[in-house]
């Protein structure tokens, strides 16, 4: 068996996923159009050219307008639903979905509609594709930690369908320390925490994220190598990284990715996943990821499993079902 076909089959787990992020430029237009709602492209191939990011923030910008044609349940869950297909196709069984209930209610969009719409496309995937998943709801950093507050108060009737609280949006000059006391609060109403950082921050912010924030898992860290010690700590707390490849290479965080650290983690003894973060703007779910990736660092086969092995090991699955997947 090729080692394309290998990885195109074998199950596997993601864990860094934005669903916001996997709105497909002509889902975008349809939903657009029954919600009655202009974007600022005529055309589904030019939203497509706007696609070329010089930084975490220019992919922000273009990521929070689609975001604005999100209005009604339906239209979260098509949105999901979608996602889910992609899943199917890439047989992913588990995901870990983030979602950023900031960016709709700021828009006057309610957390229920949201998370209604989100649940019903969950429940019909287990149902329909046989993929288990679970919530991650993230905080949008560049907002204040008061509306992070807000953000978990509105969740709290919700609770029993939200795993996890994460950290995302524009990471410098936003240090995980500015959540630290909403993260305390979250994990006193049972979320457990993850943040991004190290994606553009430097391993200040992964340290920030550990200590302060008492993170189970770090999204990206990529930038943990700028210091040994850091990397000394994550393996000794046995944290594991969620890594994306194409995101970091579209974001200019590296420049090709043959000079991606992926390897260079493994090598590190870091637990490393695949992950695809915003599918819809970075080229390619998490097979292309793991195709690209594999090819730009002349994986093996061996590696492959140890990715895949680590996004269930580190999944927040239940430990039962975990067994199952290992
Ligand atoms: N980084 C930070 N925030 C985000 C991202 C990302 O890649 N995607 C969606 N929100
Ligand atoms: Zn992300």
């Amino acid at each position: 068996m090729t080692i394309e076909k290998f990885i195109k089959e074998i199950p596997k787990a993601e864990l860094h996923l934005h669903i916001e992020g996997s709105f497909q430029p002509e889902l975008m237009f349809e939903i657009a159009k029954r919600n009655n709602i202009k974007i600022p492209y005529s055309s589904v191939e030019e939203l497509k050219k706007a696609y070329k990011f010089s930084c975490l923030q220019d992919f922000l910008d273009i990521y929070y307008t689609g975001a604005g044609v999100l209005i009604t349940e339906l239209d979260f869950y098509d949105l999901t639903m979608a996602y889910f297909k992609a899943c199917k196709e890439d047989h992913v069984i588990f995901t870990e979905i983030m979602f950023d209930p900031q960016t709709h209610t700021k828009r006057g969009i309610s957390f229920e509609t949201v998370i209604n719409g989100i649940q019903k496309a969950r429940e019909d995937a287990k149902e329909k594709y046989g993929i288990d998943s679970l919530l991650i709801m993230s905080y949008l950093r560049h907002l204040s930690e008061e509306d992070a507050f807000e953000t978990l108060q509105e969740s709290l009737p919700f609770k029993h369908l939200i795993k996890s609280v994460g950290l995302d949006s524009s990471e410098k000059g936003n240090p995980p320390s500015k959540f630290k006391n909403v993260y305390e609060a979250s994990v006193k109403e049972g979320y457990v925490p993850v943040a991004h950082a190290g994606e553009e921050g430097n391993a200040d912010y992964i340290w920030e994220a550990i200590d302060i924030l008492k993170v189970k898992r770090i999204d990206h860290g990529n930038n943990c190598l700028q210091d040994e010690d850091l990397v000394k700590e994550i393996n000794a707390r046995n944290l594991a990284l969620t890594v994306c490849p194409l995101s970091n290479l579209e974001l200019r965080n590296v420049d090709i990715l043959s000079n991606h650290p992926l390897k260079k983690l493994m090598n590190k003894g870091v637990k490393v996943t695949v992950n695809s973060d915003d599918p819809a703007y970075f080229g390619g779910y998490i097979n292309e990821n793991f195709l690209q990736i594999q090819k730009a660092l002349n994986l093996t086969k061996e590696d492959i499993v140890e990715l895949v092995k680590n996004s269930f090991q580190y999944s927040f699955a239940e430990d039962d079902k975990k067994a199952e997947y290992l």
